[in-house]
């Protein structure tokens, strides 16, 4: 079984964005040391729009080869007129409102989210399964989840969009890496305790 990663950006506090969701406070930690970090270990998880606008158009996926999205973070690349924002991935949307796929490479999942999530992830193929987000898909999804890798920034948002839009229980993970950066950034690396 390949696993699915959450891959997720937040506050010291666990906010993934602020109260809509709008995570922008978080970008000016993207300096020089963190972008070659992602570039190096994560080029996949840079959108197709940004790895132009940094010429990095051509680097191989390096740990997965698939994403999931809920419509919800969908929608902020989808208002900016990108309807494949990462096309270099295959995309996948769930959602139960959008009719029919905006795009050629994003295949919408409206029915049985888990059901399809499982089938991906028995799939025979050396990358992962990147987990975007949202919030609420993470919920949805939070029991499929096989590794997190949290990026936190220095920053505290007091309220905001949880990691996790689900009710309370206890899942565990045990630790696997920490990595910091000068500017405050931390990025650990967590793999479910089955
Ligand atoms: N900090 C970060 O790294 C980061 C990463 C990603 C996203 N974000 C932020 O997260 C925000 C979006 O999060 P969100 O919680 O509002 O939305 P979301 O989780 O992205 O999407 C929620 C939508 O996904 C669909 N969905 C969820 N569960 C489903 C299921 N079981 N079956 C079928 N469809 C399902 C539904 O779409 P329909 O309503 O169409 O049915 C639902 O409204 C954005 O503002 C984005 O900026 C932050």
């Amino acid at each position: 079984m390949r696993k699915l990663t959450y891959f997720i950006a937040c506050s010291v506090d666990g906010f993934i964005g602020d109260p809509d969701g709008d995570a922008s406070a978080m970008y000016p930690f993207v300096d020089e040391e963190f972008l070659a970090f992602l570039t190096s270990e994560y080029p996949e998880t840079v959108a197709t729009q940004g790895r132009r606008a940094l010429g990095i158009d051509d680097l191989e996926n390096k740990r997965f080869d698939t994403i999931i999205q809920g419509r919800g973070s969908y929608d902020v690349a989808l208002k900016e007129g990108i309807p494949s924002p990462y096309a270099h991935l295959r995309e996948y949307v769930a959602s139960r409102t959008l009719a029919e796929s905006p795009d050629p490479n994003v295949e919408i999942i409206a029915d049985d989210l888990v059901g399809t999530v499982r089938a991906l992830k028995s799939e025979d193929s050396r990358y992962g399964i990147y987990l975007c987000g949202g919030s609420r898909l993470a919920g949805d999804l939070l029991d499929e989840i096989d590794e997190l890798v949290i990026k936190t920034y220095p920053i505290v948002y007091g309220s905001g969009m949880p990691m996790f839009g689900s009710g309370f229980a206890v899942s565990e993970f045990t630790l696997q890496s920490v990595r910091t950066f000068a500017n405050g950034v931390l990025v650990r690396t967590y793999d479910r305790k089955r």
